[in-house]
Formats: C-alpha cells, structure tokens, sequence
C-alpha cells in the first residue's frame, strides 16, 4: 500500500498541479525527477541547480514553497555571497519551478538589506489570523561583524512574495542577540523562536506574538542542553518534540545531535547522533553528518505523518554550489534515526509507525 504521504503528494499532482504559482517558470526542460538524490546537484524545472540555501519549506494551499538563501556565483562566503531569498514551488517536492528572489537583497547602504550583509537560514510560516507570510532569516549588518546577531523579519500576502522588509530584532533577551535558529510553529499556532543566543551559545526558547512580527517576552534557557548546539529544526509527534541539531564549527560540518521533550522549554533528553550510513559522493558519515548541517524539518500531514530532514554541504569557499541533503526521519528504534539513502522516494517508504 502506498504512504499515505505518497497519497497526499499524489493528490496534490492530480488535482492542484494546474494551479500554477505566480511567477511560476512555464516549460520545464529537465526531466522529471522520480527521486530524491541526496548530496547531488538538484536542479530545477529549468536545469539550473536550485539555488536556495540553509533554508525550509511551507506547505500552502496544495503547493510546496521552498524558501532559501540565494547564493551569488563566482562569491566566497567571505565575499559576501548573500543575495537575499531565492523560492521555488513545487506540487511533489522534487520537480521544482524558479519563482525568482521574494527578497532581493538591493538597498542602498545605509539600510539593513544592502548588497555585504551577513543573511542566512530564511524560514516562512503563515499566519492565518492576519493573513500574512511571515518571512525570518539571520541577519548580521554589513561591516560589523558576527558578534550581533540580529533576526530580520519581511512579511507577504501571497506565498510567492514579494516579501517586504518590516524590521530586525534582537532575540534571546540579550544585547547581542542570537545566531541560528528554529521557527516552530505549534499546532495551536503559537509560534516558538529557539535559538542559539550570543555569547553564551545557550539554546534558548521565546514565544512570538500573535502576529509573529516580534517576540511575545521573556526567553527561558532550553533545559537539558548542556553543549553548544547550533542549527536547531524541531518536529511534534504524538504530543512529544523532537529536536535535531548540530554542534558549533561555523561552516564545516560536525556531528548531528537529536533530543525529544514534552515541552518545546524542555527538559529535553539526548538521544545522540541520529545519523547512520556513508555518503558515497564525499565519504563522510555520521561523525560529520554526510558532510552537511541541520536546517530544517518538514513534516507532512496525513494519518501517519511524515517528516523529513533537511541539511546544507555548506561549500563556504563556493557557496553557490553547496548542496541539499533531504532524508525522511525514522523512529521506528523508538528514537529519531536519520539513514543514509542514495535515492529514496515518498512512495517506496514504509507506513510511519507509532
Ligand atoms: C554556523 C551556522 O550554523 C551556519 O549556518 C553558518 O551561519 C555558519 N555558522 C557561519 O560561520
């Protein structure tokens, strides 16, 4: 019997496909893609490696929006590669149509969003209260370094954008902000930031407001996270959070770490490394997670859900040509495992059990 994501996917196809997103490229001219093949270039509906990175993927209205990092060609991330935010759509997850940059980065320098800032990790989650895509991404101004990290915040009316800057924050409840971080949106809608908050690197957790744009108040410290830990993305399963994260070694990969909680808050309980197998394309296995970093979780709805991990081959030197690494989540050891596949696909996976 198919998965029943395969049976949500499949629906999807048939009956939403036609409903092309604005701005959606019109002829593709790669073929199909049947597969997901982890650690190769993927590359969209019009042959061009999908250039979206540390980034996530929003489930809206029967399409799939992939939002991400737009790295310049021919730039070092020392050079500044960060162009803004690059979007995709997709009805199946594989075959990807261009929507362009929602958020070009373009101002003139005296504002936040100019060409030389430090941009990383956009996610975008809906807000269906004021109707609004709210866009997140990790923010460090131009020529002040890495010490202050900000959280900028641009909002849309329609999941292809455009997105319009809105403002910056400091989260974490300290002067000097946070580095990477989780969006988590609960299933009451409430919306969680988790973050590494600077200096300390403590994981820390903040409720936003009802309208996402700002955190609600105080964060509280994540228990049970005792090591630096970077890259947070976060899934709910049968009422429990799971957590998979990285350690701190900037852009080079070290090993992935996996927790699960009853509350977001924690404590969380260590389940260690989740990944196991070899990448054949680089050789490196769990001890560096395949070669790539943690950014984001995706799960799919149906009766037994789906989720699936997402990581960066971060290539700092040529960040144009870092890759997508995206592998379902098994807990069928009663833990969260994160299995090598070469090729893998929705359909050929086995019934999610509980
Ligand atoms: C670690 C983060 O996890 C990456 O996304 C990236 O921001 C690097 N730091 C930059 O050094």
């Amino acid at each position: 019997m198919p998965h029943p994501a395969a049976l949500v996917l499949a629906f999807f196809a048939v009956v939403l496909a036609p409903h092309a997103a604005p701005g959606a490229a019109a002829a593709p001219t790669a073929p199909a893609r049947t597969e997901f093949q982890p650690g190769q270039v993927w590359r969209d509906g019009g042959g061009q490696p999908i250039n979206a990175h540390g980034g996530g993927v929003l489930s809206h209205q029967g399409l799939f929006y992939w939002y991400g990092t737009h790295k310049i060609e021919g730039l070092s991330e020392a050079q500044h590669a960060d162009g803004g935010v690059h979007a995709y759509a997709s009805h199946d997850l594989m075959n990807w149509q261009d929507l362009g940059l929602v958020l070009p980065i373009d101002a003139p320098p005296s504002r936040d969003l100019t060409p030389g800032v430090n941009f990383d990790r956009p996610k975008v989650v809906y807000n269906s209260t004021t109707r609004r895509f709210v866009l997140f991404f990790k923010l460090y101004l131009r020529g002040h370094g890495t010490r202050v990290g900000f959280v900028g915040v641009a909002t849309a009316t329609g999941p292809a954008g455009p997105f319009v800057y809105q403002h910056k924050f400091l989260g974490g409840g300290s002067p000097e902000g946070t580095g990477d971080f989780a969006i988590f949106q609960d299933s009451d809608g409430t919306l969680y930031h988790l973050a590494v908050r600077k200096p300390d690197k403590a994981l820390v957790v903040g409720k936003m407001q009802d309208d996402y744009l700002l955190p609600a108040g105080p964060y509280e410290v994540a228990a049970g996270i005792t090591r630096a830990t970077e890259a947070p993305a976060v899934l709910k399963r049968d009422g429990r959070y799971w957590l998979l994260a990285s350690g701190s070694t900037g852009w080079a990969p070290n090993a992935a770490r996996s927790f699960s909680a009853s509350s977001l808050f924690g404590p969380w309980v260590d389940h260690g490394n989740p990944c196991e197998g070899v990448n054949p394309h680089n050789g490196l296995g769990p001890e560096l997670t395949y070669g790539g970093q943690s950014t984001f979780i995706l799960s799919l709805p149906g009766p037994t859900a789906t989720h699936l991990a997402f990581f960066d081959i971060n290539k700092p030197d040529h960040p144009y040509e870092s890759l997508h690494v995206w592998l379902p989540i098994s807990f069928e050891t009663g833990r969260m495992t994160i299995p090598w596949r070469d090729q893998w696909s929705l359909g050929a996976l086995p019934p999610a059990t509980d």
